[in-house]
């Protein structure tokens, strides 16, 4: 089983917008973990991702921008794959389901379903945006959410309770691409028969998964299963997607959630093609089943359904692919206490931490390690950020490490020294040493990165501790043999913290190594006390980590909160004026009944800044009106003057008078005030309309 070859996939991020720490927590650090450590186990194992470049979210960015998806996707792709090169996370291969290797993956997928006659097809009413002559499905809908009441579910999915919707589900739907509401209309689409499925999917989803799979995976799978399994379309009414390989399906698209997780295979196969290797070993059943290889798919919990269900009922029925045998998918992260939100700026973005930062990774890996949400939702404060930088790389495994080497600089001109006889505390230690890489692999491989960061940063907390008790400073003036053991065992645990370190900390322990002069090991060989042979020669040391400031600190916080006075509406492309008010009927406009009338009186109304109390000749009657115009007028200088009036408003008491009518005036951004009038005289009582 171990020296089988190993698929991990990392899902596919939308190309249409940058990364931020949610987005690492909770899919790409953890997959970098488990495939940097196997790498050390000298596995067969190959960290497959790329851009997901089709879906509602790119078409909807691009028509707001007024630019084509392939703007987008071409920006937003190079600039992923930039910063996540740049952050240590060690794919193989960063595909892009735009590539034609993809469409005809994709498309040999949908093919094969077909003719296995595996897909229904069915003619339906679907909601259909008028204005902008498209269906509407997915994130192009929004309503409310008839599970739990939610304003803002999608056609697809509620973010709020997770369940999945149908556009049809919807309470009060609406278009997202003309806010208005949708007509019914019919269209043809393919079904995949999840219902069918279900029997088989609950024997491999739930058959020997519980204690396997994460709780909060075989949690959500389980309930999926019991509220009962519903088909889905395969296809959409788009223009931008991969084509449906059938005759006469001009206009439809595969789903993008049929074709992004197929996105994991094509990346495969064009690694393959650029490696000479071959892609089948990676993801087919293999003649003996002992020889298949392991697939691992690393999500945020939103992914679980298609990763859990759709994708394995995929791959299932179309039979020769293995299926996963874990989705290790996190909760998610939150930020300085509120959600993570691209739309309110109310994110850390890689990018920028690294063009600030540029080779601070590993402080920002170790944190986000730390309170990984593997369990349940967690949250990054940069005080934290702070305090684990501060307290534990600096003060344990920073401190320790300096300790080492320039001591060893000091007493021994960097020479590593022998080892003499051994006290019950170097035995001691050096049965920790041999321990702890041991342990932290057990955690790595159940997917428990916080508890096997945690291992490492105990080898660390040893050495540290080891120094302090065997005081090599004092020991120094009386015992020089002594003090040539202590700095080889801790030499030794310095070497094996070089090794287990890598794939938490992979920049550092390419540091550490330079310093020591010292090529990596497979990851057995960490925790033995011979790593670094008597008389080896070591570099000059340097600090490894740099505390961080408190002013520093609350720069990153001021930072976040300077868009807070923004609205969600504020941060859409800013309109100057109100956005316009919900359609109306011929016939309610007709209610309206507006006069033209003269201004007979004006005065003051006391007490208030804002009011004018008028006289008006309505060609009617002459009635009282009330108008806030008194910071706009003076009432002296408005008598004799024609303004238009509603006059079947019905009466209104404002500072004890009645108003009975409304002056119609306009009103621009700043709040200025000017009267509608007729162009010229006109009678007293003449209609407007
Ligand atoms: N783009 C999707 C998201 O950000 C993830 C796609 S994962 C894949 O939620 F499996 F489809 F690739
Ligand atoms: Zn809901």
């Amino acid at each position: 089983m171990t020296n089988a070859r190993i698929t991990v996939t990392a899902a596919l991020p939308y190309a249409n917008g940058p990364l931020h720490i949610g987005h690492i927590a909770g899919a790409y650090l953890p997959a970098d973990i488990f495939v940097r450590y196997q790498r050390q186990q000298k596995r067969d194992i190959i960290f497959m991702s790329g851009s997901d470049e089709h879906g509602a979210a790119i078409m909807l960015r691009a028509k707001k921008e007024g630019i084509s998806p392939r703007e987008i996707i071409d920006k937003y792709h190079e600039q992923n794959k930039e910063t996540f090169e740049r952050f240590g996370i060690s794919f193989d291969m960063y595909h892009r389901t735009s590539e034609p290797i993809h469409h005809q993956t994709s498309q040999e997928f949908f093919t094969t379903l077909y003719e296995k006659g595996e897909f229904t097809e069915q003619e339906s009413e679907q909601y259909y945006d008028e204005e902008y002559q498209q269906f509407l499905a997915d994130r192009y809908i929004t309503g409310t959410c008839p599970v739990c009441g939610h304003p803002e579910a999608y056609g697809d999915q509620c973010e709020n309770c997770g369940s999945s919707l149908s556009p049809t589900d919807l309470i009060n739907p609406k278009s997202t691409l003309s806010g208005k509401t949708p007509v019914l209309k019919p269209t043809k689409h393919w079904y995949l028969p999840l219902d069918k499925y279900q029997p088989w999917l609950e024997e491999w989803l739930l058959k020997g998964k519980q204690g396997k799979w994460k709780p909060n995976v075989y949690g959500q799978c389980s309930s999926w299963l019991k509220a009962g399994l519903q088909p889905r379309a395969m296809t959409r009414d788009l223009d931008w997607g991969v084509d449906v390989p059938l005759p006469n399906t001009e206009g439809k698209k595969l789903y993008v959630w049929l074709d992004a997780p197929i996105g994991y295979i094509s990346a495969t196969k064009q690694w393959a093609q650029d490696n000479e290797k071959d892609w089948e070993l990676y993801w087919k059943q293999q003649a003996d089943e002992a020889d298949n290889a392991r697939l691992i798919h690393f999500i945020g919990k939103d992914n679980i359904v298609f990763h859990c269900i759709i994708f394995p009922a995929i791959l299932h029925t179309h039979g020769e692919y293995i299926l996963p045998e874990n989705v290790p998918a996190n909760e998610f992260l939150n930020l300085e206490g509120r959600k993570l939100s691209t739309s309110r700026n109310w994110a850390v973005w890689l990018h920028e931490y690294l063009d600030e930062l540029p080779d601070k990774q590993d402080e920002l890996r170790y944190t986000l390690c730390s309170i990984m949400p593997e369990n349940k939702d967690s949250e990054f404060t940069w005080k934290d950020y702070q305090a684990k930088n501060n307290n534990e790389l600096v003060a344990i495994l920073g401190n320790f490490v300096n300790r080492t080497l320039v001591l060893t600089q000091k007493y021994f001109n960097g020479v590593v020294p022998p080892c003499h006889e051994l006290q019950s505390i170097d035995e001691e230690v050096l049965h920790k040493l041999e321990d702890i890489p041991q342990k932290l692999a057990t955690a790595i491989e159940s997917f428990n990165f916080r508890e096997a960061q945690n291992y490492m940063m105990e080898l660390a907390r040893t050495g540290n501790k080891y120094l302090a008790d065997t005081e090599p400073w004092k020991a120094i003036k009386e015992d020089e043999k002594r003090v040539a053991t202590i700095l080889n065992i801790s030499l030794q645990i310095t070497a094996s913290l070089s090794v287990v370190c890598q794939p938490f900390l992979p920049f550092t322990a390419q540091r550490l190594q330079q310093m020591l002069n010292f090529q990596s090991v497979n990851w057995n060989e960490a925790g033995k006390n011979n790593l670094l042979a008597t008389e080896h020669t070591l570099e000059k040391p340097a600090l490894l980590f740099q505390k961080v400031e408190d002013e520093w600190v609350e720069q990153q916080v001021a930072k976040l909160h300077q868009d807070d006075e923004l609205t969600i509406d504020d941060l859409e492309p800013i309109a100057k004026f109100a956005p316009m008010k919900e359609e109306i009927t011929y016939d309610d406009f007709v209610k309206l009944d507006m006069r033209v009338a003269t201004i007979l009186t004006a005065e003051k109304v006391k007490k208030s800044k804002k009011l004018l109390k008028m006289t008006l000749d309505t060609g009617l009657d002459q009635r009282t009106v009330l108008s806030g115009i008194a910071q706009h007028y003076e009432p002296e200088a408005i008598i004799g003057k024609q303004v238009c009036v509603l006059v079947n408003l019905a009466p209104r008491k404002m500072m004890g008078i009645e108003s009975q009518g409304m002056i119609l005036m306009a009103e621009d951004t700043d709040g200025k005030l000017l009267f509608i009038q007729p162009e010229g005289k006109i009678d007293d009582g003449s209609g407007i309309s």
